[in-house]
């Protein structure tokens, strides 16, 4: 149901630097469908202005913002932990694969971890989503940060160069899982929309109205550990029966927090 909707873009100027971003844009696989609207109308999915890229969420344009990646960043940054980070055990020169890319903000945080020799390939089965986020991280520089501090300029800067190791690739994560080799990669990560949704926070609001709601499935699972050398994450709602049912065993910490991380080695 996803991918059937054609992709309603709005270009505010013919600029040849806004057509040039179209451009791009119908070529994303996914997003072949596009149609194209300059003027008032139906509300468009994506914007495409002098001001960058806007995904509509309702009444409210979002640009493409690295927003959570880069608090979590500062606080690592600044020598506290990261339950992410922590589950995955991801360290320099590792290969990541980012099942469930979402806004990108955990495929930034790999990104980071995994360091100049490292990569990640980061899988999205929305069309838009994947084709948002990709771009994003295309225009990456051009993103103009808010008041900065040294520790804000240096998240940026390595989210910066962290956003150059991301290869997005559009389509369901099962599917592209059988096409990796075996023992390829040294993480596999899932972060599927929740079975259950708590409160959210206004940044990842937008992931509800575009993104893939099926819950994982156990052959994606399995695929992970054929490809996974290290191991394979879920992270799902706190106390969730997904962590069961798919085999993950849930890893302590984040008494507080609303979400568990589970892992397989294998
Ligand atoms: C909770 S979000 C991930 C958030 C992400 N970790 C982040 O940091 O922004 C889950 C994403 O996985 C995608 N997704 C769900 N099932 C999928 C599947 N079978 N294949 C590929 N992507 C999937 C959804 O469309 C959604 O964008």
């Amino acid at each position: 149901m996803l991918n059937d909707k054609p992709v309603l873009i709005k270009i505010t100027h013919s600029d040849p630097e806004l057509l040039k971003r179209l451009a791009w844009f119908q070529q994303q696989p996914g997003c072949n469908e596009t149609i194209i609207r300059s003027g008032d109308g139906d509300l468009p999915d994506l914007t495409i202005t002098r001001q960058g890229v806007f995904l509509t969420n309702g009444a409210k344009q979002l640009p493409f913002h690295p927003s959570m990646a880069l608090i979590r960043l500062m606080h690592l940054l600044n020598g506290r932990s990261d339950r992410y980070l922590e589950a995955t055990q991801l360290k320099a020169g590792d290969t990541l694969i980012d099942a469930t890319l979402g806004l990108g903000t955990e495929a930034l945080l790999g990104a980071w971890a995994v360091g100049d020799k490292g990569s990640v390939l980061a899988l999205e089965q929305s069309p838009i989503l994947a084709a948002f986020v990709q771009d994003g991280l295309n225009h990456f520089t051009e993103i103009v940060p808010d008041a900065r501090n040294n520790y804000k300029q240096a998240a940026w800067d390595a989210l910066e160069r962290a956003s150059r190791r991301i290869e997005v690739r559009w389509g369901e994560h099962c599917e592209s899982l059988k096409r990796i080799p075996s023992r390829s990669a040294h993480v596999v990560y899932f972060d599927p929309m929740f079975r259950h949704t708590c409160k959210q926070s206004d940044s990842i609001v937008p992931l509800h109205r575009w993104s893939d709601h099926n819950p994982l499935h156990h052959e994606a699972v399995l695929e992970a550990c054929r490809i996974a050398r290290n191991r394979v994450v879920l992270k799902e709602r706190k106390d969730s029966p997904e962590f069961q049912r798919l085999g993950f065993n849930i890893l302590p910490g984040g008494r507080y927090s609303t979400v568990d991380y589970g892992v397989i080695l294998v």
